[in-house]
């Protein structure tokens, strides 16, 4: 079993302000850029304790909360009745995910960063979805390697938007777009957060 990384935070994630803020405002472009409807059902990738679910739980119908963190999922359960739409949890690594089910999209929210090989990760999630499903993706611009005070299971320090792009082209998505989403301001610097959306060709 791998070591949960998220152990000691899972309990006092969601009083950070900034990181709910953020969630919120990620949705909210989520909301602008993808035509969510009740009959559809999302994967959060990394879900985490659900914040960026939970923002969008009244448009769709059904919400899958993947995360590998036990600690992370045990919050987002704490909290699931208090969503507006059908919930399920499932503790995998994305790139373990073993199931036949498609989604109609895929969303994330500050977790692909922590995922080695985004490549395979952006194939992984084009078998994961319908024909035509869509991806919002949300993550740090490049970044110098200061947002996190620990970069244990940090393996891209944000991302050049413009590589991402390509990749995500690569592996079989169209109508790729990035957009800005929020920026976290830190007491030493401000980070820019982007989404990239996208359509399984
Ligand atoms: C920075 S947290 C973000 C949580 C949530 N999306 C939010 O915005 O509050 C990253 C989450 O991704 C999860 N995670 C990291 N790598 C993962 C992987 N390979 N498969 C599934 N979940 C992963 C972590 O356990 C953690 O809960």
């Amino acid at each position: 079993m791998k070591k949960d990384l998220f152990a000691h935070k899972s309990k006092s994630w969601d009083m950070k302000s900034l990181r709910v803020q953020n969630a919120k405002a990620i949705a909210e472009k989520i909301v602008e850029n993808i035509p969510l409807t009740h009959e559809m059902h999302l994967l959060d990738l990394g879900a985490g304790t659900g914040l960026l679910s939970f923002f969008l739980a009244q448009k769709v119908g059904k919400i899958t909360a993947l995360d590998n963190s036990p600690s992370m999922l045990e919050v987002f359960k704490e909290k699931q009745d208090d969503f507006a739409c059908e919930t399920q949890s499932i503790q995998s690594d994305i790139m373990e995910l073993k199931t036949t089910k498609k989604f109609d999209a895929i969303i994330s929210s500050m977790t692909i960063h922590h995922i080695e090989n985004i490549p395979a990760l952006m194939k992984k999630l084009h078998t994961l979805l319908k024909p035509n499903g869509f991806i919002a993706l949300a993550d740090l611009e490049k970044e110098d390697g200061t947002f996190h005070s620990d970069n244990t299971g940090v393996y891209h320090h944000g991302f050049d938007t413009n590589t991402l792009k390509q990749i995500t082209h690569d592996n079989g998505f169209t109508n790729i777009k990035i957009h800005h989403a929020s920026t976290i301001e830190k007491p030493h610097k401000e980070f820019k957060i982007f989404l990239l959306t996208g359509e399984k060709r």
